[in-house]
């Protein structure tokens, strides 16, 4: 049977590291939380934020804004938040009402309080290899792999999925490691025999169990970003589990792997955001 990464696990360590951090430093964090409209999932994921914040000791300010706010008016909050030196990070939770353009919302985030990442700043710092935030669940990922001792340098990497939050960035991340990689996408010819080149092989593709044995070599670690509810209300990810374990040398559950890791990664980012400001 393959290594099971237990993403629970790692990200209760994170938590505890960042509890203990922010508790020896003193460092005084305030992550402000935005929410605009009452998607079900959206509400889910911020309670979960402001509950990890809780936990390590950062402070917590929320938004919750009816779906109707306009685009002038949420830009008129992140530019209040920007200039609030009481806040360190601002989340605006993601997807936004269709009337209010996502891409405007992000780009007015100052870039050092972007705790999500999401940023051009932040990307291009990323791409060039500067210091800045990385996106939270590639940064979670690498940290994933590196907890579990699973060497990046020297290896072929590939990552099925090219969006922003994710494929683009992971595909940095393991370059950055040293790794060799490789972008697949929906338009990937050969996809199958590309993934089975892969010593690690990351799955974002959105695809409810999309990567069976098939797109794996033998002992590849497997690293599962999907998350979707099934018919029967169970959660499976992009990759067909029962299938791909007996031919895996290590792999990610869903739930509990990659999910936890995202919000720790948050965490660590309000907590530089927080030492940044300090220095
Ligand atoms: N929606 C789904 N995931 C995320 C995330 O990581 N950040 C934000 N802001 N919105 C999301």
């Amino acid at each position: 049977m393959p290594q099971i990464i237990d993403g629970k696990a790692i990200s209760a360590a994170i938590k505890d590291e960042l509890k203990k951090e922010v508790a020896d430093k003193n460092i005084s964090a305030v992550l402000a939380v935005i929410q605009v409209g009452c998607d079900p999932a959206s509400t889910v994921y911020v309670g979960s934020k402001k509950k990890a914040c809780a936990y390590i000791g950062i402070g917590s300010e929320s938004f919750e804004l009816p779906e109707e706010t306009t685009e002038e008016e949420l830009i008129a909050l992140v530019d209040r938040l920007n200039a609030d030196d009481k806040i360190n990070g601002i989340l605006v939770q993601l997807p936004l009402p269709s009337h209010i353009d996502e891409k405007k919302i992000i780009n007015r985030i100052s870039p050092l309080k972007d705790v999500d990442g999401f940023h051009p700043w932040s990307v291009g710092n990323l791409c060039i290899g500067q210091e800045g935030f990385v996106s939270c669940t590639p940064a979670g990922i690498i940290e994933l792999l590196k907890r579990s001792n699973i060497e990046i340098e020297g290896k072929e990497c590939v990552v099925i999925g090219r969006s922003n939050i994710v494929g683009k960035p992971m595909a940095l991340l393991l370059l950055a490691e040293n790794g060799t990689v490789t972008i697949c996408h929906s338009r990937t010819k050969g996809l199958k025999e590309i993934c089975r080149r892969a010593d690690i092989l990351v799955a974002a593709v959105g695809k409810p169990k999309m990567v069976t044995r098939e797109y794996v070599k033998e002992g590849a670690t497997v690293i599962d970003v999907g998350i979707h509810r099934m018919d029967d209300g169970k959660l499976c990810g992009d990759v067909d589990f029962d299938d791909v374990s007996p031919v895996a040398g290590a792999i990610t559950p869903v739930p509990g792997g990659v999910g936890p890791m995202t919000i720790a990664m948050l965490m660590v980012n309000c907590v530089k955001a927080a030492s940044r400001k300090e220095n």
